[in-house]
């Protein structure tokens, strides 16, 4: 991880960790390149007062310290670690009280304050040094201005047609279910229209078009007939995914490495139609690579092998190569968007990786659904067998 955030207090105050992750994420990068890391300590006010004291022979607390470090050896090639600062979440909170503002914002400003120093920035040196390190500041929060600090979350309602299906039917609706989707906050609606049409219709593709209020995102297989029906329909966006009928679900990206052309043609014809197009990949360079020579918009890193991952280490690892491609996809101008298997459990570890945008969930929120409302569902019902009435 290029930051590290570290949280030691024994009572923390209500405060964002993803988005401070995030935020941190972005400004090391903008400021210090993709390969600077650093770690930050979100203390108490008598741990900040003992790193003052021994470190900085200073009495009492304060809100945030840096320590910046000189390359060590032994240091991989290209890394770079800049150091470690330390916040107090107590200050924090009591600074944000007095200037009225958000827990969160103040701690992003002593994140930008701290790592203007690592960036050799020194106020205590004189006024004209102080402009320059506040000029420093300005431009680190205009630059956290510009960016997502929270990702987008897109809700697929594959799976509500899936029990449809089952029998045939009007019911459930996932239709209605995009609604509620959409009431509960989620940003965006995802379908995946199959050629087998083994859950979402075709009616339903074209109701969601008139219905959905946030972003559809209707992911296909790149077919002549997919094209054609995404150019009528227009979806704010289309994804890319490969098709197998003897599949369960979408089991791999699409090999956009071997099938470029045919993927840059697909690609046209959707921006031809006025339609932003997202490709989904497995986390492989040479993917991403091929992907940002179709001239598509955005790639879906396929989260699966993540998601699999059974020992820790492997998760880990898998962590890890998800990170270093969607690095690699943000800095070929790629907005990047991540899913398949992602749950309950494995998803908040990603949600901090600022250069993901957004999240398409499925499964998961589908299956928990079931569950969080079967007990409603059931007195529902035995209200009607007991009383005769579902009041
Ligand atoms: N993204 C894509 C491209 C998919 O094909 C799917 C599965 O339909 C998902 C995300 C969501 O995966 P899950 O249902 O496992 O959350």
């Amino acid at each position: 991880m290029p930051v590290l955030v570290r949280t030691d207090h024994p009572d923390p105050p209500c405060f964002n960790p993803v988005r401070f992750t995030r935020a941190c994420g972005i400004l090391l990068r903008a400021a210090a390149g993709p390969e600077a890391e650093l770690s930050v300590l979100l203390a108490d006010d008598r741990e900040i007062a003992r790193i003052n004291e021994v470190w900085l022979g200073r009495c009492g607390p304060t809100n945030v310290i840096s320590f910046g470090q000189a390359e060590q050896p032994g240091q991989e090639a290209g890394c770079r670690i800049l150091g470690d600062i330390a916040i107090s979440l107590d200050t924090a909170r009591r600074e944000a009280g007095a200037a009225g503002l958000e827990l969160d914002q103040r701690l992003e400003s002593l994140f930008v304050h701290g790592l203007a120093h690592l960036l050799g920035e020194d106020h205590e040196l004189g006024p004209a040094e102080e402009a320059r390190m506040a000029g420093q500041e300005r431009r680190l929060h205009t630059i956290l201005s510009k960016e997502k600090l929270m990702a987008d979350l897109c809700i697929n309602v594959d799976h509500v047609a899936t029990v449809r299906q089952a029998r045939g039917g009007r019911e459930p609706d996932p239709v209605l279910a995009a609604g509620l989707v959409e009431l509960a906050g989620a940003d965006g609606i995802v379908t995946h229209l199959r050629e087998d049409r083994r859950h979402i219709q075709d009616r339903d593709i074209r109701l969601l078009r008139e219905t959905v209020q946030t972003r559809l995102n209707l992911e296909m297989a790149a077919t002549g007939e997919m094209l054609a029906l995404a150019a009528a329909i227009r979806p704010d966006i289309v994804t890319l995914v490969p098709e197998r009928r003897e599949e369960l679900t979408t089991e791999g990206g699409l090999d956009v490495a071997r099938t470029e052309a045919s993927v840059a043609e697909a690609v046209g014809r959707l921006h031809d139609a006025g339609i932003p197009v997202s490709l989904f990949v497995d986390p492989e360079e040479r993917q991403i690579d091929a992907a940002a020579r179709t001239g598509a918009d955005c790639v879906e890193i396929h989260t699966g092998r993540y998601a699999d991952a059974g020992d820790p280490e492997a998760v880990d690892q898998e962590f890890d190569h998800l990170l270093a491609r969607a690095r690699q996809a943000r800095d070929l101008g790629f907005r990047v968007h991540a899913g398949h298997g992602l749950n309950y459990r494995n998803t908040a570890r990603l949600a901090a990786v600022s250069e993901i945008e957004e999240f398409s969930i499925g499964h998961a929120v589908v299956s928990r659904a079931v569950l969080v409302g079967l007990t409603a569902a059931v007195r529902e019902m035995l209200a009607l067998v007991k009383r005769g009435s579902a009041g």
